[in-house]
């Protein structure tokens, strides 16, 4: 018998399936849990079965098992990374685009999708203190790809391609590390990367990017882009934008800012005081998956000057003349890599408009006062030590003991951070600074409570307590 998808009532299946997912609260759930081994050898060698199989059995499947051993970016206690607290709207948005299948490469494809995209791309815009006109940008699946796209751009705009291996780029330890593949990408030699030094609060030492721009004329060398961070993932550092403005423009250099995690502080109380002289940049990634409370994947790049993103994008194609816009700046994929891209702009104007922006800084500010609870709590804690306080909601702390080797205080708070994550209460991982082993917390999810702070640490406090006595 031949396959029908009329013959299956998905009416009803869609409705449970969602109903399933609404009457869930995802922070019951382990914050990560691995799948067992039988479990990943089952689907890595899974056929495809010639006639198709019982929907409820697959969908069994789907749910008991692959959507069951997952880290849960939007667990009110997973710390780790930067986290996806997504809003439950952003979902629906989600559902709605896709349900619609939008073509969202061509405004006469996408009209409204489209000019809700321009129209966030200028509030976002105006938020970083760009000019509305000529300023522009477009929605890309998330910060590696708005950095990569923000590196292309910047490449096309100082320097021609038989210039490469003279061309050189400045970026910190602290960069993130897309940034380094962007770089790769777009044929910049390894050898041109110069890794600028950093300050002991882990922003860009200014002082030494001056130098080596210096340093670099003088031998022949051609300064083309200083990538310079709002809310560096490892301890939310912020770079001094306006003395990084002051040295790019001495040397015709493009400043692109990775605001991937830290742009959306923008929206915050403190706002713009954050990022003083932001606006003197060519280019912002921001992402919205982040701190903008949207499903995966949706993020942007923002340039001052929207006519470099045309320089680099801006082909045609014989066979899309009926739908490409006389205004060649409107249509999206003249902007960026994409051609068949989703309206992921969709979602992030619904949560925004039931939302609104005042209940967004609320939310963002939120995020900002718990990770200053988290630094008090665990000052009050004999033998921990605060190694990056509190910046646009991250910081970072260490178990230290004398009575214990370096190598010993790092065991500890490695495995701490093991068997926090192993018990699915939380997730605290570990990251490396000054060649300490930390834990790292990024403390913005708004159901985030002072008491899941408290326990979380505790627990770690604990693990660490029982490991020590096996030293
Ligand atoms: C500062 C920064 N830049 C870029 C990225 C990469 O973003 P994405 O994971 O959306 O590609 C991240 C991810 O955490 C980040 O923190």
């Amino acid at each position: 018998m031949t396959f029908n998808e009329t013959n299956l009532d998905l009416e009803t299946i869609i409705r449970d399936e969602v109903n399933k997912y609404l009457n869930r609260d995802v922070s019951q759930l382990p914050a990560t849990v691995q799948a067992p081994k039988e479990l990943t050898q089952k689907y890595e060698k899974m056929e495809v079965p010639k006639v198709g199989r019982d929907i409820y059995e697959v969908l069994s499947e789907l749910n008991n098992e692959v959507l069951t051993y997952l880290y849960r970016p939007n667990h009110k206690r997973a710390f780790s990374f930067i986290p996806g607290p997504a809003s439950r709207l952003s979902w629906l948005g989600d559902i709605l685009t896709t349900a619609n299948n939008i073509h969202a490469s061509n405004f006469k494809n996408a009209t409204l999708p489209i000019s809700i995209e321009r129209n966030l791309i200028n509030y976002l815009a105006e938020k970083i203190g760009y000019e509305v006109k000529p300023s522009g940008g477009v929605f890309v699946s998330g910060g590696s790809m708005a950095n990569l796209t923000a590196v292309v751009t910047a490449r096309d705009a100082k320097v021609t391609l038989d210039k490469l291996t003279q061309t050189t780029v400045y970026l910190t330890s602290q960069t993130h590390h897309s940034g380094r593949k962007a770089l790769h990408v777009a044929g910049f030699p390894t050898d041109n990367i110069r890794i600028i030094d950093h300050n002991e609060d882990f922003t860009m030492n200014v002082t030494h990017l001056k130098e080596t721009i210096e340093e670099d004329v003088k031998n022949g060398f051609i300064p083309a882009l200083v990538i310079s961070t709002a809310g560096t993932t490892n301890t939310g550092a912020v770079d001094d934008f306006d003395e990084i403005a002051d040295i790019c423009e001495e040397h015709n250099i493009w400043q692109h800012v990775d605001g991937a995690y830290g742009a959306s502080h923008l929206l915050s109380t403190k706002g713009k005081a954050l990022f003083k002289g932001i606006e003197r940049s060519d280019s912002v990634t921001w992402d919205a998956h982040k701190l903008l409370f949207q499903t995966y994947s949706c993020a942007m790049i923002i340039v001052k000057d929207k006519y470099n993103l045309i320089n680099s994008y801006g082909e045609k194609a014989e066979y899309l003349d009926d739908i490409t816009s006389d205004d060649d700046v409107i249509d999206p994929e003249m902007l960026g890599i994409e051609l068949t891209r989703p309206a992921r702009a969709v979602k992030l104007w619904l949560t925004l408009q039931v939302v609104g922006e005042d209940e967004f800084r609320r939310r963002i500010d939120y995020g900002q006062e718990l990770a200053h609870f988290t630094e008090n709590y665990v000052t009050s804690l004999e033998n921990f030590e605060i190694i990056s306080k509190p910046s646009l909601a991250i910081l970072s702390f260490r178990y230290y003991n004398d009575s214990f080797t370096d190598e010993q205080n790092d065991h500890l708070n490695n495995i701490a951070a093991k068997k926090l994550a192993d018990s699915g209460y939380a997730v605290a991982y570990t990251t490396t600074l000054n060649n300490k082993k930390v834990f790292r917390l990024c403390t913005i999810h708004p159901e985030t409570t002072e008491d899941d702070i408290k326990e979380t640490i505790d627990r770690l406090r604990l693990y660490i307590l029982e490991e020590a006595e096996n030293l």
